[in-house]
């Protein structure tokens, strides 16, 4: 079928996602990330320590009581500290965000928007891929009407003006600046992606797998069945989207191959935009910008997520929809068997499977991989213990791990 030819042939491309690795240790080691010094004693450049400053300044909202940490928590792997589908952000924080705020670590090597030799959309940031670089993406969340609210980049200027650390902007870019706006927007912009990248705490590479890996220590009986389970093409089947092993240049894995799928994520009704029956999040296809609005193939896509520190998120995948590992896990290898379980009956009794696609685009949805290849009546590529395995070993890539 013409709409699944894209998602076989996603996977043949890890050599590719290899040697993003491969650039990726060579900036862990230039920023000394890789021996996993997490004990804050790094030294930022100027430009990020100002960006640290920014990145946790509620002032620069219009809300005035958001900043990026609000929804990109250190306590929860920089990711959302709550369960919420979406946070609420605006000019009064009333106002629903339209998907779930990811973990922000271990972004610093992700490659900007690309199709790969086979075709394999790839890289990017958010979770539809839109914005090509840390800088690039920070202003979104700054002007967002749902998010930080500023009405213009002039705005955003104008509250830094106001901030403690003024004079050091003036300093680092000019004693015009100010006077600059757009200008000075795009320094913001640039000292929030600098940050990111120069403070080891968003890539501290120190979980207990990071450990595991260093021959530092070694996982439980229960956590090396997961991790065998995760790996096991006929089982898992993870790594095939989250890589697990070290990269041949010896850097530590990111668990995720920076590609793209459709998983027929159930709908979710939290989210406000979803009350419009006709509405659908279609994340690649229909991303701002518009130009992949002629890949019909790529609508119901989004990244694959890093699956580091996934263990303190309380809202999974794009759309907020699942709360725990455990369901999340379940949804995976019961989705095809176990339907009527993850998707609601329509009035005639029939299931309204892969409900957060219109039914023309449900041949996008990847039905070929294990472990989502399976149909009503088979039993399922994971059994409840085993599920139970692969959460074990999940639970080892959460950072700050102490023996
Ligand atoms: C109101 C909550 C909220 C605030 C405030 C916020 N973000 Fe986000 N952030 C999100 C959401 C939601 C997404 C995913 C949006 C999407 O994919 O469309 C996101 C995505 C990101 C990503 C991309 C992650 C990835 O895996 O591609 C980065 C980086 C990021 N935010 C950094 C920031 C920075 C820097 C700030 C402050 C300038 C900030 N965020 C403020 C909610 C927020
Ligand atoms: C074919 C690629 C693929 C395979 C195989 C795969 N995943 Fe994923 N995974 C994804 C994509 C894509 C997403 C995001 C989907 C979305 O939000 O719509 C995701 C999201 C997740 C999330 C949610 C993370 C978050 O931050 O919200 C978890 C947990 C997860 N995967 C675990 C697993 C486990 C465990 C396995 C093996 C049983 C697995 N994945 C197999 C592609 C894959």
């Amino acid at each position: 079928m013409e709409t699944n030819r894209w998602p076989a042939a996603r996977r043949a491309v890890h050599g590719a996602a290899r040697a993003v690795g491969w650039i990726g240790v060579a900036l862990a080691l230039a920023l000394g990330a890789c021996g996993g010094s997490d004990d804050g004693t790094a030294r930022l450049s100027a430009e990020a320590a100002l960006g640290e400053k920014m990145f946790h300044d509620v002032s620069l909202s219009a809300s005035g009581r958001q900043s990026c940490a609000s929804c990109h928590d250190a306590r929860f792997g920089h990711g959302s500290p709550n369960g919420l589908a979406a946070q609420l952000g605006g000019p009064g924080l009333t106002l629903q965000g339209a998907r779930v705020a990811p973990s922000i670590r271990y972004l610093a090597t992700a490659p900007a928007f690309h199709f790969d030799a086979e075709g394999t959309p790839t890289g990017g940031l958010f979770w539809d891929g839109r914005a090509a670089s840390l800088a690039d993406q920070a202003k979104g969340p700054l002007l967002n009407p749902v998010e930080m609210a500023n009405a213009s980049a002039a705005e955003v200027v104008a509250k830094l003006a106001r901030a403690d650390y003024a004079a050091e902007f003036q300093r680092l870019y000019g004693l015009d600046i100010l006077q600059k706006p757009d200008e000075a927007f795009e320094r913001i912009a640039q000292a929030l992606a600098r940050y990111q990248k120069e403070d080891p705490a968003f890539q501290p590479f120190s979980s207990k797998y990071d450990a595991v890996l260093r021959r530092q220590a070694s996982l439980t009986p229960q956590e090396e069945r997961g991790l065998a389970l995760f790996k096991d093409e006929k089982k898992g089947n993870c790594a095939a989207c989250h890589p697990a092993d070290k990269a041949a240049d010896g850097s530590h894995p990111l668990f995720t191959d920076f590609t793209y799928d459709n998983l027929g994520v159930p709908r979710n009704p939290e989210l406000g935009h979803n009350a419009h029956p006709a509405f659908f999040d279609l994340g690649l296809c229909a991303r701002q910008g518009g130009d992949l609005a002629a890949r019909t193939e790529l609508c119901g896509a989004f990244k694959v997520p890093s699956l580091r520190n996934v263990a303190l998120r309380q809202a999974l995948f794009h759309n907020g929809h699942f709360k725990n590992l455990t369901d999340a896990l379940r949804f995976y290898v019961q989705r095809d068997t176990h339907p009527e379980k993850w998707y609601p009956r329509r009035a005639d009794g029939s299931i309204a499977v892969f409900n957060d696609l219109p039914p023309a685009l449900h041949g996008n949805v990847n039905t070929a991989e294990v472990p989502y290849d399976r149909k009503p009546g088979d039993e399922p590529a994971l059994t409840e213990a085993e599920i139970q395995d692969v959460i074990a070993f999940l639970k080892t890539l959460t950072d700050g791990w102490k023996r």
